[in-house]
């Protein structure tokens, strides 16, 4: 069976009680499942990505159940400046200190909601990189771009802003995430026909763009994605994996997500 990437993206949920709650839980059902033990750090990879606010609860939480349940721990964004006059920015250096080896950079909801451009999101990638954190890099079409035929133009032009001036290693250090705005959050997730689509034609651009055929590109899916369609959707060969909004913030529909595919009672 192949390596399974399970990243939960908290959004702005979770305060700190919530989250040491959340690792118990986690802990608990992971060393009480045999099945589950055994796969995890293998067969299987968890990141979650809490609010800045409960980034330090979840690295001390996480000191207290077995370290191969939730290896992995990463925030929502940062700036890509080292330190100084930026109101309400994070660094990655502070992200860092507190324990993260990823961040999510260029999430539609920073796009769209926030305003963050292609450029900015280029220059966070970059920072990540060089400061050896894992850029989880989200890129994905609006409805109407959907519904415009638009989907595959502005995927690639995601991609090649991201992308730009990033060398074969630096690119194969990032993990992608194709995010269709449509089915996030909305329970209408893109089919499992859709999602391999674009996460396929993703692979081969990233590989195209950076020259390197036979590099290993990790593409998540996300978007309404929960257990009852999650053997559909990771089974799909260009799909590595889920980047789960709602179904991430209890252990137990979380998990259920990996369950689900990997046939876990
Ligand atoms: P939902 O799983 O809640 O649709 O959110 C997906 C997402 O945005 C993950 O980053």
């Amino acid at each position: 069976m192949k390596k399974i990437y399970l990243y939960g993206n908290w959004k702005m949920n979770m305060n700190q009680e919530e989250t040491e709650g959340f690792y118990k839980d986690f802990g608990q059902q992971v060393v009480s499942s045999p099945a589950l033990l055994g796969v995890m750090g293998k067969s299987l990879e968890t990141a979650v990505f809490p609010p800045f606010t409960s980034l330090a609860a979840a690295e001390g939480a996480s000191k207290n159940i077995d370290k191969r349940a939730v290896p992995f721990l990463g925030a929502q964004n940062t700036y890509f400046e080292a330190k100084g006059a930026f109101t309400g920015e994070v660094s990655i250096s502070m992200l860092k200190n507190l324990g993260c080896t990823h961040v999510i950079i260029g999430h539609s909801e920073r796009r769209t909601i926030f305003g963050e451009s292609d450029d900015l999101i280029a220059k966070k990638v970059k920072a990540c990189l060089d400061a050896a954190l894992v850029p989880v890099f989200c890129f994905g079409e609006t409805l109407a771009e959907r519904e415009g035929n638009k989907t595959f133009d502005v995927v690639s032009r995601q991609l090649r802003a991201a992308l730009s001036g990033r060398s074969p290693g630096e690119a194969e250090k990032i993990v992608y995430a194709y995010e269709p705005v449509w089915a996030i959050g909305t329970g209408k997730s893109a089919t499992s026909d859709e999602a391999q689509e674009v996460c396929a034609h993703s692979k081969k651009l990233i590989r195209d763009l950076t020259g390197s055929a036979e590099m290993p590109v990790v593409v998540l899916y996300g978007g309404s994605v929960k257990p009852d369609n999650a053997k559909e959707l990771l089974s799909m060969d260009a799909i590595d994996g889920a980047l789960v909004g709602g179904a991430s913030l209890k252990a137990d529909s979380f998990l259920q997500i990996y369950k689900a595919y990997a046939g876990i009672e």
